[in-house]
């Protein structure tokens, strides 16, 4: 996973020190090229030579060699590099970071830097939970800077504890693997334009009345994240729902199942539709124009018409999209009637999960799935909605080739 990846690692002056060592070695062992750059009090609790020895590299530390800044200055040492790693994250080493002071090899490193940078804080906790540290950490975040830690337990005072705590070298060396999947991922559907429904549909009776279901949007809320996540461009057209948007998408709110149907073909062309979405099948067939009144004993009687299959008319439709995919709520006979839904939708897939009350799905955060297509069923194992979604865009781009 880390074949070939250039880290900088910017080791901080913090006790925590000696366990960017471990970092280093596992980071290596896994196939990372590490530079290191101690910053000037850095130097003071690990040795040029140990880091040296450990990474294999010339350790770098001051922006006034004159011999380092001809053989590699603080611009290369950041410019060819793929991240940026600081641990330990000092109180001090943040806030320089957050005001951009360059004033050592380290800071001027971190304020040229076109990488990502990622930093573990580690300091007493009274330290961290400064507002003055908590401001320049909520600084740096807003500059895209990403944050391992810190976490909580005993400090190096004795008797004390609490956050600030350097996290544990294999957790640190685990997210920067995630960090670069992450990169992968976001490659998968780069170039590609997706659909995504999601949410109920409401269906008025009258200005103040309407008939809707029970999803929650998190399903397809979910979906249109990952699909993001993946590089993809995102319309997510979505009911009335309670939960926040995804980021990275763009939204398309609507009510009504006719309203989300023009939503849906104005959003086209697209290379993928997955359509989450609960769409009351049917609506009252007339809405009236002012509150029905509560007349004494006599209440009002409701008739139905069908709405438009959203999803039929798409998997059926001149413009559809390269691949189609379908979900089946079902309280019965869960795999049988999404079988008859994957012919008569058109869909290439069928997302089948079973909504009957004791499923906890709906408004639940964890999902049961099975997946059919032409080429048979697939039960996944009980997984979150994000972790359904993120397998569900990886089928997706495995099938778009
Ligand atoms: O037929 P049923 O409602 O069970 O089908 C569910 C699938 O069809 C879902 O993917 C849903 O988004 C879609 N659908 C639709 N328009 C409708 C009804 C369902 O797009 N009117």
């Amino acid at each position: 996973m880390l074949a070939g990846k250039r880290i900088l690692i910017v080791i901080g002056g913090g006790i925590a020190a000696y366990k960017v060592l471990e970092v280093i070695r596992r980071l290596k062992e896994r196939g990372a090229e590490v530079r290191v750059i101690l910053t000037r009090s850095g130097k003071e609790f690990v040795t040029p030579m140990t880091v040296g020895a450990l990474s294999g590299q010339k350790v770098f530390s001051d922006l006034f060699d004159p011999t380092e800044e001809q053989d590699i200055g603080h611009i290369v040492l950041s410019r060819d590099t793929d991240l940026v790693l600081v641990a330990p994250a000092t109180a001090n080493l943040i806030a320089r970071m957050a005001n951009g002071i360059a004033d050592e090899l380290a800071t001027a490193s971190l304020l040229a830097a076109a990488a990502p940078i990622i930093i573990c804080p580690a300091m007493n906790q009274r330290m961290w939970a400064h507002p003055a540290t908590q401001r320049n950490a909520a600084q740096l975040a807003a500059d895209g800077v990403r944050f391992i830690g810190p976490a909580e337990g005993r400090m190096a005072e004795r008797g004390e504890a609490g956050v600030g705590r350097l996290s544990e070298p294999m957790e640190i060396v685990a997210s920067v693997e995630a960090f670069f999947a992450e990169g992968e991922r976001a490659k998968l559907l780069a170039g590609r334009h997706v659909l995504v429904t999601s949410g109920p549909t409401i269906e008025p009776i009258d200005p103040v009345r309407f008939i809707t279901n029970r999803s929650s949007g998190k399903q397809g809320h979910a979906i249109a994240a990952a699909a993001a996540r993946a590089g993809a461009r995102v319309t997510l057209i979505s009911g009335p729902v309670s939960i926040p948007d995804p980021l990275g998408v763009s939204i398309v709110r609507v009510e009504t199942a006719r309203e989300m149907l023009d939503a849906v073909f104005a959003a086209l062309p697209a290379d993928v539709a997955v359509m989450a979405a609960a769409v009351s099948d049917w609506r009252p067939s007339e809405v009236a124009a002012e509150k029905i009144k509560k007349a004494a004993g006599d209440p009002p009687p409701l008739s139905f018409v069908e709405n438009p299959d959203i999803l039929a008319m798409l998997g059926h439709d001149r413009q559809r999209p390269k691949l189609v995919v379908g979900f089946a709520a079902e309280t019965t006979d869960v795999e049988a009637n999404a079988a008859r839904k994957l012919a008569a939708k058109g869909a290439d897939y069928i997302v089948a999960n079973d909504v009957s009350p004791d499923s906890g799905v709906f408004g639940g955060d964890r999902n049961n799935v099975h997946i059919l297509s032409a080429a048979g069923v697939s039960t996944w194992p009980t997984l979150s909605k994000d972790e359904v979604a993120e397998r569900l865009i990886a089928l997706i781009a495995e099938q778009l080739g």
